[in-house]
């Protein structure tokens, strides 16, 4: 009887087990999203083998804890009544320190194992290898490539190439993150750090800053493009830093987040009508330089710190273009 006690409990402590399998694979929200990039699979593989020893652990201390509460229940016993007096035993207790030191070590192996492929990109020269420029500021993603386009928020790159990333801050500290294509990197004001990913096949891959980095973090969205090698060029041909299109995402990724998507004012103050539009020296002070927290409660980030010439004139335009109908700026 005791025994089939326990098998029950057993049966039911797998099939909850595979049952939450079943409701993760779905991802539901706590499970790695599936890797498109060789790093982000072995972060995946780590992930998965950490989790498969955690997953064991877990049965078997919780299913030994509810045997051991049904079986060692008082059945009407006094309180009072000693339980048997038992010594200590030599084997259970080497095993289990034995065991834990054993998983630990095997999982440090894998992990080592895992680490090259994780932070080593594929050998790749010429075509097949693509620099991107990443530049976290408060509060957008500014993508630059090496003919010198630009792109906000969503960065375009061919699928299959591998693509080098050099990430910096002029501003505060901000993090790299687009899960499905490797892990972490932070963006550090004064220091340049490097990632790499290759995506394995079309798609749009979502990512986030992943350090709070003031009041408009949450808007740091990234999107990473992977498209043919066709699509990327038509990118870059309408990408110029000076181009219309960069003037428009500029101004919806570093203006619009603070300012609102009709310039009404958000946490930062109304832009539209706002007579610094046809002030052009002006703006490009307050656009290189920012604000100070004086006249607004969080002041202005120095939000084209790093924008070309070019950038900024496009920018500039369109915000005159946007926001500037009826003050005269065209
Ligand atoms: Cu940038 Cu959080």
């Amino acid at each position: 009887m005791r025994r089939r006690n326990s098998l029950v409990l057993f049966v039911a402590a797998l099939a909850a087990l595979v049952a939450a399998g079943a409701a993760t694979a779905a991802n539901g929200g706590f499970t790695p999203p599936a890797p498109h990039s060789p790093n982000a699979s072995r972060i995946g593989d780590a992930y998965w083998f950490v989790f498969a020893f955690c997953a064991f652990i877990f049965v078997v201390v919780e299913v030994t804890l509810v045997v051991f509460i049904v079986r060692f229940r008082h059945r009407g016993r006094g309180r009072e009544v000693e339980g048997p007096q038992i010594r200590g035993h030599t084997r259970l207790e080497l095993a289990w320190t034995a065991g834990p030191a054993l998983i630990l070590a095997i999982i440090a192996a894998f992990t080592f194992y895992e680490l090259p492929g994780i932070k080593n990109a594929p050998a790749a020269t010429g075509a097949n290898r693509l620099t991107v420029r990443v530049e976290g500021h408060q509060f957008y993603w500014q993508f630059v490539y090496p003919g010198g386009q630009v792109s906000i928020d969503r960065m375009v790159v061919p699928v299959g190439k591998v693509v080098h990333l050099t990430i910096v801050s002029p501003d505060v500290a901000h993090s790299w993150w687009v899960p499905a294509l490797g892990g972490k990197t932070d963006a550090i004001p004064g220091q340049t750090n490097h990632t790499f990913f290759v995506a394995d096949k079309p798609g749009v891959y979502e990512g986030r800053c992943a350090e709070f980095c003031g009041i408009q973090h949450a808007e740091m969205q990234a999107e990473v493009a992977a498209v043919s090698a066709a699509q990327f060029d038509s990118f870059l041909a309408s990408h110029a830093a000076g181009s219309r299109t960069v003037g428009n995402e500029t101004v919806v990724g570093a203006c619009a987040k603070c300012h609102g998507f009709q310039g009404q004012g958000l946490v930062g103050p109304a832009i539209a009508g706002n007579s610094l539009l046809n002030d052009t020296r002006g703006l490009t002070a307050l656009l290189r330089a920012g604000r100070p927290p004086t006249r607004t409660p969080f002041g202005m980030p120095a939000v084209g710190k790093t924008w070309s010439q070019a950038q900024l004139d496009a920018t500039i335009a369109a915000l005159k273009r946007t926001y500037g109908k009826g003050t005269g700026g065209g």
